[in-house]
């Protein structure tokens, strides 16, 4: 059989296989940490859950609007605007089933063979895999660890060409856990804007983050030159349910939706349902499971830390923890960090997922949306494989 020259530019996501070879090990019985999969823990709160029961009910179960329903949409924008200071019209909100789908669409959308998208490394795994679909070219920035992989407008603006049509950022940032100042966000919008670019920022993470309050560049209120993408997956433990959202310019979104009509279609009906009640309700259990989170980083920073030359940067958000290993790489057949994980997750019974999947050869990714109980229990197991090197 024949295959696309298209969909040989991507591959299997590959924090997917590491998920799929820690189930294997875990369904022949072993008792396996998991540091490896991007996704709460904790339930979906039982109100939402209780808001799709009543979906199903009352038969709520046919096609929607393809962009969501109005009532979503409605309560999308009123809670980025109370959250965030910023003003979307309903017009300016597109519900899609997931973040990423409305990743996929915005670069579908935008991006012809051969223009240049701006990412910085470390990188969630998608965004390469989609621009490399669209037929655009990756242009890497590089950030420092020793600056805490901080994206500066500054380096950026020195990337930019005629071909460049959008730059990516993603803060707080997934695998690093950094989260960028409002003031450097700021920045790299009007960069964009100076330019005639889309900033394409990916906040799915922006309600986890430990020292400052939650900020969108929403509040910038600019509709020309950028596009938040938000996601309930992290934000109310909702990954299964599919539903993210994009706000912005609501040309950009008639042809995003365009696509998801020819694609996906609706979102879930009674994920819909779901989705309304969970940003319309008291928003207790983010602060929650905010407060989790940050027990569970300081442990696990603390753990990882302690581990002879291994360092680790202090995650100011999501729930990602990014230590540098390479001091244990070529000692013993240590080859690289993609066998350092693979022989961690055989011979430790850890999970985590190796640098490469997020453009460095230096790190591996731990979750640590995880109980602190298996986070000790991670650590002790790590500590005495590292020790054997
Ligand atoms: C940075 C980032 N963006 C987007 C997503 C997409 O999330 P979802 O499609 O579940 O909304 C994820 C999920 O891991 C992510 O880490």
């Amino acid at each position: 059989m024949e295959f696309s020259e298209r969909i040989s530019r991507i591959s299997v996501s590959s924090t997917a296989a590491v998920v799929q070879k820690a189930d294997k090990l875990r369904a022949s019985g072993v008792k396996l940490v998991d540091f490896g999969a991007g996704e709460p823990d904790f339930p979906t709160p039982d109100h939402i859950k209780q808001a799709a029961v009543r979906a199903l009910e009352e038969n709520f179960t046919k096609y929607t609007p393809t962009g969501g329903t109005r009532e979503l949409r409605e309560a999308l924008v009123e809670r980025h605007a109370k959250d965030f200071g910023s003003n979307y019209t309903v017009e300016e909100g597109l519900v899609t089933p997931g973040g990423k789908q409305a990743i996929f669409e915005a670069v579908m959308a935008t991006i012809n063979p051969g223009d240049e998208v701006i990412l910085p490394v470390p990188y969630w795994v998608s965004f390469l895999d989609i621009i490399n679909y669209a037929g655009g070219k990756a242009v890497f920035l590089e950030t420092g660890e020793a600056e805490g992989f901080a994206v500066r407008a500054d380096a950026m603006e020195k990337l930019i060409t005629p071909r460049t049509r959008m730059i990516v950022i993603n803060s707080p940032n997934n695998p690093t856990g950094a989260a960028l100042p409002c003031e450097e966000m700021e920045k790299l919008l009007a960069l964009a804007a100076r330019h005639n670019v889309l900033l394409l920022s990916d906040e799915c993470y922006s309600y986890f983050v430990y020292d400052d309050p939650p900020f969108s560049l929403g509040s910038t209120k600019d509709r020309d030159h950028l596009l938040i993408v938000g996601s309930l997956s992290k934000t109310y433990a909702m990954t299964g349910w599919r539903v993210g959202f994009a706000l912005g310019n609501a040309k950009l979104l008639a042809n995003m939706l365009k696509l998801q009509s020819h694609s996906t279609s609706n979102p879930t009906s009674i994920a819909q349902k779901a989705a309304v009640e969970a940003l319309r309700a008291p928003q207790d259990s983010v602060r929650a499971m905010l407060a989790e989170y940050r027990r569970r980083r300081d442990r696990v920073v603390q753990g990882l830390r302690a581990i002879p030359h291994v360092t680790c940067t202090m995650p100011q958000g999501a729930f990602y923890a990014y230590p540098n290993i390479s001091a244990y790489l070529t000692r013993d057949g240590l080859a690289d960090t993609t066998v350092l994980a693979e022989r961690l997750l055989d011979e430790a019974h850890v999970a985590v997922v190796p640098g490469p999947a997020f453009g460095t050869q230096q790190h591996v990714r731990l979750s640590y949306a995880t109980s602190l109980e298996h986070i000790d229990e991670g650590l002790r197991r790590m500590t005495a494989f590292f020790a054997k090197f």
